[in-house]
């Protein structure tokens, strides 16, 4: 079955939180919710799989604010996504990617980790130059067995937010791309999913794309309505 991974980024209050988790229960085992941190218990409470949308790149210590991948693992959080172009643009976390990774995976965590290019990259025709780029910054020179259940978002920087989608003939050369590489350079078979303004009225299109292992939902996951019209139509096919 696909994944689907709500990223609901710095969204919703308390209030909102609780009436979104009436129309859920555990039936949805391929179905990841990442709140805020704060609201992580509510969905673990609900015994619903949980990611956190960060992770510190370090393991304990004096860092406020930080919340740490042993922290979340004491928590019973199972995934975190690490590298998102929003923590990398405004936490510059571009630097601590293979730090963030590591710290994730020794704590029996699955990382997600989020690629993409610019606008201004893929106009240049510069996109498989950065994926290879931000892929090997995280992936080189880590034991191998320890990156196999690594799970990988392609995320276009453009797309996110912006209601702008690659054509399916361009997410489906860059998925395999990634894959590719992966492959050649690593010897790792690993999840690539799509992320980049997903919504329930484009979904049976982006379904099409047959190298899709699932896909990141930003804004149309706040909205339980959009979202579990999403799901159904992920989960049919
Ligand atoms: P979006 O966000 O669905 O709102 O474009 C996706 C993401 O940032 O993960």
């Amino acid at each position: 079955m696909k994944l689907i991974v709500a990223n609901f980024k710095m969204n919703l209050l308390k209030e909102d939180i609780l009436e979104y988790l009436n129309h859920f229960d555990n039936k949805y085992s391929n179905v990841i919710f990442c709140p805020s941190n704060i609201y992580l218990n509510y969905f673990l409470d609900k015994k619903l799989l949980v990611g956190s949308q960060d992770v510190s790149a370090n393991e304990m210590g004096a860092y406020t604010g930080d919340v740490s991948a042993s922290q979340l693992k004491s928590m019973g959080v199972k995934y975190a996504i690490i590298g998102h172009s929003e923590r990398r643009k405004y936490h510059n976390d571009d630097k601590f990617i293979k730090e963030k990774l590591i710290h994730t995976i020794i704590n029996d965590l699955t990382p997600i980790l989020c690629i993409g290019e610019s606008k201004e990259e893929r106009d240049n025709n510069k996109t498989f130059g950065v994926l290879k780029h931000q892929l090997d910054e995280a992936l080189s020179n880590i034991d191998k067995t320890l990156l196999s259940n690594i799970i990988i978002a392609y995320e276009p920087i453009w797309s996110i937010g912006t209601g702008i989608v690659p054509n399916n003939k361009d997410i489906y050369e860059t998925i395999s791309f990634i894959k590719n590489y992966l492959q050649q350079e690593y010897n790792l078979i690993l999840k690539v999913l799509y992320g980049g303004s997903v919504n329930n009225q484009n979904i049976e299109d982006l379904e099409q794309i047959n190298n899709v292992d699932g896909y990141l939902i930003g804004g149309s996951s706040i909205d339980y309505n959009k979202f579990l019209d999403i799901i159904d139509k992920v989960n049919i096919n």
